[in-house]
């Protein structure tokens, strides 16, 4: 993997950090995109003491953001041999709390933006004959959850976008892969725990928290460190004759 090139959204935190990270100590030139501008800082200077790091301030809902983005990739490093999404963002609602505007804001940054992303980044792959693309889902996105019904949809989205995706761009070298991970904590995670502690009390938290722990049969939730050697796997030349696939790291929460 030394001296490839990915792009990776959502790269400043979470999952898509630690990510950034494995693949660092391989090192691959890296791109980290995001709207957080001190988060991607703070990454890109770790980053850089193993290797080439650049962040990149994007946001996924600006199609000419998205344009700057590869744009910038090509001009520092003149390739895109891998393309990461893990951006994202969560709402807990109901559905019949939720507003058009909330759908709305969940398509535009968890379905429209790497729909954006992969429209620019594919050309350049298709042009090198070689590309690597993976794509985060939700286990809800499989089985449905209560209170987060439109990101659920917006995450079923991806999943059949980068299936049929995979199956226009296999002939050019390029694989397309969906990772779809249970509960993990991450800032994501932590802050919506927050505000459900919040609102539940100690005492009922705390029966939730086991709850939701006995729904795994690993007994624990995951950790960023759990699912980034999976996106790894799948970018490297040990999954190249792996697409269209839609690989659950979930503690074996969903078996499907
Ligand atoms: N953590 C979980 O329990 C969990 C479970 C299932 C799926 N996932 C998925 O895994 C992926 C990584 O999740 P995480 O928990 O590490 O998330 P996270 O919230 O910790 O990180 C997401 C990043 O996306 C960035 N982002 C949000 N909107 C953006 C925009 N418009 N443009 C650019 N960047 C934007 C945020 O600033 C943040 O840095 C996501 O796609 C998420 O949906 C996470």
């Amino acid at each position: 993997m030394k001296g490839r090139t990915a792009i990776i959204t959502g790269g400043v935190q979470g999952i898509g950090l630690e990510v950034a990270r494995k693949l660092a100590s391989a090192g691959v030139n890296l791109v980290l995109a995001d709207v957080n501008a001190a988060a991607g800082e703070a990454a890109s200077k770790e980053l850089s003491a193993s290797t080439p790091a650049k962040f990149a301030l994007t946001d996924l809902t600006n199609q000419d953001s998205v344009r700057d983005l590869v744009g910038v990739t090509i001009a520092e490093f003149g390739a895109i041999d891998y393309f990461v999404n893990c951006a994202a963002i969560l709402d807990d609602k109901t559905f019949e709390e939720s507003s058009p505007r909330d759908w709305q804001r969940m398509f535009d940054v968890c379905l429209l933006g790497p729909m954006y992303c992969l429209h620019d980044v594919l050309p350049v792959m298709k042009k090198q004959k070689f590309g690597r693309i993976v794509c985060f889902s939700s286990d809800s996105a499989r089985i449905g959850q209560a209170r987060l019904s439109y990101y659920a949809a917006a995450k079923a989205g991806v999943t059949a976008l980068v299936k049929s995706i995979a199956q226009e761009v296999g002939p050019d070298g390029i694989t397309a892969n969906i990772v779809s991970p249970g509960a993990t904590n991450t800032p994501m995670r932590m802050d919506r725990e927050a505000s459900l502690r919040e609102q539940m009390g100690e005492e009922k938290y705390a029966r939730r928290e086991q709850a939701v722990q006995r729904a795994y049969p690993l007994r624990r939730i995951g950790e960023p460190s759990d699912v980034a050697p999976t996106v790894t796997f799948l970018l490297s030349d040990g999954a190249a004759w792996i697409t269209g696939q839609v690989v659950s790291v979930n503690g074996g929460f969903t078996m499907l």
